[in-house]
């Protein structure tokens, strides 16, 4: 499954590993409105309130070859985690251009500093990678993950390898 902050490029390098791998793909947030585990809106966020509990059983339930693809998709259990990371100012740059509020941008820039979904991720997740996205396109990256699950070679991108440290400067204090 692929997760990471929202603009780390998730949607774009599950679509083109999808394919090269020849798997289903399913977006979390599409899942969850077909399957009802939407619960609500967060207006101040403008993002859907989804049952992260719910959301991982029904999950569980699937079965097949399929790329997971979502900044909740961590919250379930996977063969592979892959969470994408962006360097924070090439980030702001990226959600600076979706018309959002600058609060939601500054809060997602914040957590990509902290390794928040990294965090999360680790918490319940035994095979966990990083990949920084900042200076590759999406097709690079998504054969980056290609080449791992075929060679089973995970070293190069083990949880640690991305430290966004240099930026703590950003954060309030
Ligand atoms: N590796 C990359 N390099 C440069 N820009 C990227 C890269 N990956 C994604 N982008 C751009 O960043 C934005 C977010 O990509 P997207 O795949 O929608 O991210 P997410 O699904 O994680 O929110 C898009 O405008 C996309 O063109
Ligand atoms: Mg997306």
């Amino acid at each position: 499954m692929i997760s990471g902050t929202p603009g780390t490029g998730k949607t774009q390098v599950s679509g083109i590993l999808a394919k090269k791998l020849g798997f289903e793909l399913i977006s979390v947030n599409d899942f969850a409105e077909s399957h009802g585990l939407v619960e609500g809106t967060d207006e101040a966020r403008e993002s859907l309130i989804i049952d992260e509990e719910k959301l991982k059983v029904e999950i569980e339930k699937l079965s097949g070859d399929i790329v997971l693809e979502g900044h909740l998709a961590h919250f379930c259990y996977a063969d592979l985690v892959v969470i994408l990371r962006t360097n924070p100012l090439e980030l702001e740059k990226r959600l600076l251009s979706r018309n959002w509020a600058p609060q939601k941008i500054t809060e997602n820039v914040e957590a990509e500093i902290l390794d928040i979904i990294l965090q999360e991720a680790v918490e319940i997740n035994s095979y966990v990678v990083e990949i920084d996205t900042s200076s590759v396109d999406s097709e690079a990256v998504s054969k980056v993950i290609f080449d791992m699950i075929k060679n089973k070679n995970y070293s190069d991108y083990r949880p640690g390898n991305v430290s966004w440290v240099a930026f703590f400067d950003m954060l309030p204090l």
